[in-house]
């Protein structure tokens, strides 16, 4: 991992795309604003539309206005960051316009540069190529590959082949941006740093875990995208896995980038596959209907569509890791769209106390402890403990209370994941970045669970916008006595 001074040229293909504008140019203006691009570093937005340098920042002023909360965006702060930016116009499609980028990058050849591509990834392997024919690929350059990559094992391979015929993979940057959220590294310290939990971490004591990815919003707008990935692909293949990783792995020997990533791709190979035969008592997909969400009216996922299609908007699995460490513990994993509210959590439930000392009745229950790692809307970690409820009653009675393990507020802005993640890439830290054969690991596994779902062996079943998700995936989880956190 290197130390430099984050001196670079940051060159965003497809930068203006909507991932570009809403997550990516906020999170460099950030960073500039926080002081931590170097002076002299320089953002090159490539993409198709023919405009001026000066057009190209007001577009970028305009749209970080619109997309920054209304107290990030100061003219002075922006004054600063207009004068990183450089615009490229590039047909991606014919590869035509390398020549100003090149004569641009040329300017100081030897600068480390990030190669951020935010395009399709059916555009890789031609940006990859025209990068090398213009000799604009060296030692200290990097490539960051946004997802999706790929529909399945194949496509992914044939992804990453492409660009590892001009890059090494010690240069290729594949985000999750999962990794990039606070709470997310916060696991990570939560586990290997304190005693308290290291015993406790194992089905010894785990009764089983659930990770949900709920969000409020649809697919409108993106649609054309979604339909061709669905849940599975577009959230459980990567983030969710992801997550699941984090909890179970075994503790790294270091945090050393490839120490971390060893320790996943091991949980990711133990992932029981489920085979055609457990698909219906395993997985659950679903796809929304016309609702209401946040008091507003809207449409279902086909509604005002030309087609009609079977792609899912909601998946619920149970995962079963075959190690020693969780034998017996499942994973209950579940990611939807047009969802009651947004709500990404993960929840470790610990097993009933093996006796009770305690007078029991229906007002005096001992509740399971439960640690639950709140991701969205807000980041929180809370210990759900039983306590005495104060005072002189005959029997002593119990209550759950919240144990909470947050980092003392503060009045500092919470840097985004991407904020994060690009200032990884600057630095050349890939520690939060999926290697190779984490990514084609998470594809074996998902990609019997897609192959059945296509074959149709499990019924899609329809929710209403603005609900749980189908019910089946109550049933899911009730069928092995448990219920979700939100139940
Ligand atoms: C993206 C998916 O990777 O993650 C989107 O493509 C999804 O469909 C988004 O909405 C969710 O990210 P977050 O950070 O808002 O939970």
């Amino acid at each position: 991992m290197s130390t430099r001074n984050n001196l670079c040229d940051f060159v965003l293909f497809g930068g203006h795309g909507d991932l570009a504008f809403r997550k990516l140019m906020p999170a460099l203006y950030h960073l500039c604003k926080d002081g931590y691009l170097a002076e002299k570093s320089r953002i090159i937005t490539v993409s198709r539309a023919s405009l001026s340098n000066d057009e190209h920042i007001s577009l970028v002023k305009e749209k970080l206005i619109e997309f920054l909360p209304s107290n990030s965006f100061t003219q002075e702060d922006f004054s600063r960051f207009e004068k990183k930016l450089f615009y490229v116009s590039v047909d991606f499609s014919t590869n035509e316009g390398y020549k100003k980028l090149q004569i641009l990058l040329d300017e100081y050849d030897e600068r480390d540069r990030v190669n951020y591509l935010s395009t399709s990834p059916k555009y890789f392997a031609g940006i990859c190529q025209s990068l090398s024919k213009c000799n604009l690929i060296k030692e200290n350059s990097r490539v960051v590959l946004e997802k999706p990559l790929g529909k399945d094992l194949k496509s992914s391979q044939e992804i990453n082949q492409k660009v590892l015929e001009y890059f090494n993979e010690d240069q290729i940057y594949r985000i999750d941006h999962y990794l990039g959220k606070d709470t997310v590294q916060n696991i990570m310290a939560l586990r290997f740093s304190n005693r308290l939990f290291v015993h406790l971490w194992s089905s010894n004591h785990i009764d089983h875990v659930q990770i949900t990815v709920a969000e409020s919003v649809g697919a409108e707008g993106r649609w054309g995208y979604y339909n061709e990935y669905g849940a599975m692909r577009d959230m459980i293949q990567n983030h969710l896995l992801q997550l699941l990783c984090l909890m179970a792995m075994e503790p790294p020997c270091s945090l050393d980038a490839n120490d971390i990533r060893d320790e996943k791709v091991k949980v990711l190979k133990t992932l029981r596959p489920i085979l055609p035969a457990q698909i219906a008592s395993r997985t659950v997909r679903g796809q929304y209907t016309a609702g209401s969400s946040m008091g507003e009216s809207v449409p279902g996922y086909n509604d005002a569509q030309e087609m009609q299609s079977n792609t899912e908007t909601f998946a619920a699995i149970r995962v079963d890791i075959d190690n020693w460490r969780w034998n017996g513990v499942p994973f209950y994993i579940r990611s939807g769209k047009r969802m009651q509210r947004r709500n990404s959590e993960v929840v470790i439930q610990f097993k009933t106390m093996p006796h009770s000392i305690f007078a029991e009745d229906n007002a005096n229950s001992i509740v399971d402890n439960k640690l639950v790692i709140k991701l969205q809307p807000e980041e929180s970690i809370e210990l759900r403990l039983m306590n005495k409820i104060p005072g002189l009653s005959e029997t002593m009675k119990l209550q759950e209370v919240n144990l909470e393990l947050n980092a003392p507020h503060t009045d500092k802005r919470k840097p985004d994941a991407y904020e994060r993640l690009i200032l990884d890439v600057i630095r050349a830290n890939p520690t939060l970045f999926m290697r190779l054969d984490e990514v084609e690991a998470a594809w074996r596994w998902a990609d019997p669970i897609i192959e059945s779902w296509e074959n149709n062996l499990v019924p899609m079943k329809k929710y209403t916008a603005g609900t749980d998700g189908p019910t089946a995936s109550v049933q899911l989880i009730a069928q092995d006595g448990r219920s979700w956190n939100d139940e």
